[in-house]
């Protein structure tokens, strides 16, 4: 009997999301050991990188492999960019690996591709998320209205929502998608989550840049 593909899909991505969620950068904001200033910093980072995933989400609403899981009231990017008006950071620099993450969104060709950066960031933001947004506010005293990318009440109760999303990954073969394609896909993303999350580590430890 083989396990449901969401299953196997986190089977197979459970050490590197361990590496990305033991990142530096990522243990020292959520152990309270930066400031509000870091996280602003990240957050502006994740502004480009949804900018991105939104806009490719759009081009590939009609697909009948990436429909099912395209959802406007997942999308972050208006969210992020109040939240970085609260946080005085919209002129905040981009980050090389925030901007060659968003290109390699921009370069996806297939549903598979979309669904492996999808899941890998509103599954994540609905998981681990939670407890980012939870820890921001308690660390560095940042209000609620400050916080909202990680405010996702519009879709009611998270775990009823992110049971029936894990329906929706157990269906892509059936729809017609490559699930292989999804999980090597999904590599790809936590690596470039990795790799946003380690330039962040070398800009906080060593600030050449004024993180002001
Ligand atoms: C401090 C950092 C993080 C913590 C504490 C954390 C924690 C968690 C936890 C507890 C879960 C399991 C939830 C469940 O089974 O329902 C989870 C799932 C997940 N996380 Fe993280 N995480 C972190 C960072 C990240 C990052 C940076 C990403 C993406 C780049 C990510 C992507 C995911 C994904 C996609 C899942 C869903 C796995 C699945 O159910 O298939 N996480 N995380």
């Amino acid at each position: 009997m083989t396990e449901p593909f969401s299953t196997r899909l986190k089977a197979s991505t459970a050490t590197i999301h361990d590496e990305v969620e033991h990142t530096t950068f990522m243990i020292d904001l959520m152990e309270g050991r930066l400031d509000a200033a870091a996280y602003s910093l990240l957050i502006r980072q994740y502004e480009v990188v949804y900018a991105a995933l939104e806009k490719k989400s759009r081009d590939f609403a009609e697909d009948p492999v990436f429909a099912p899981f395209h959802d406007e009231s997942l999308s972050r990017h208006d969210r992020i960019r109040n939240d970085l008006r609260e946080l005085g950071g919209t002129e905040l620099p981009a980050t090389r690996s925030a901007e060659a993450y968003a290109a390699h969104l921009d370069a996806l060709e297939t549903p598979e591709q979309i669904i492996a950066h999808h899941y890998t960031r509103y599954l994540g933001d609905l998981s681990g998320g939670q407890a980012i947004g939870a820890l921001m506010g308690r660390h560095y005293g940042l209000p609620s209205s400050a916080l909202t990318i990680w405010d996702f009440t519009d879709l009611g109760k998270t775990k009823p929502y992110k049971d029936a999303y894990r329906l929706r990954l157990n269906e892509i073969a059936s729809t017609g998608g490559d699930e292989q394609v999804v999980i090597d896909e999904t590599m790809t993303a936590f690596t470039l989550n990795g790799e946003l999350l380690a330039e962040l580590t070398a800009m906080t430890q060593h600030p050449a840049v004024p993180v002001a």
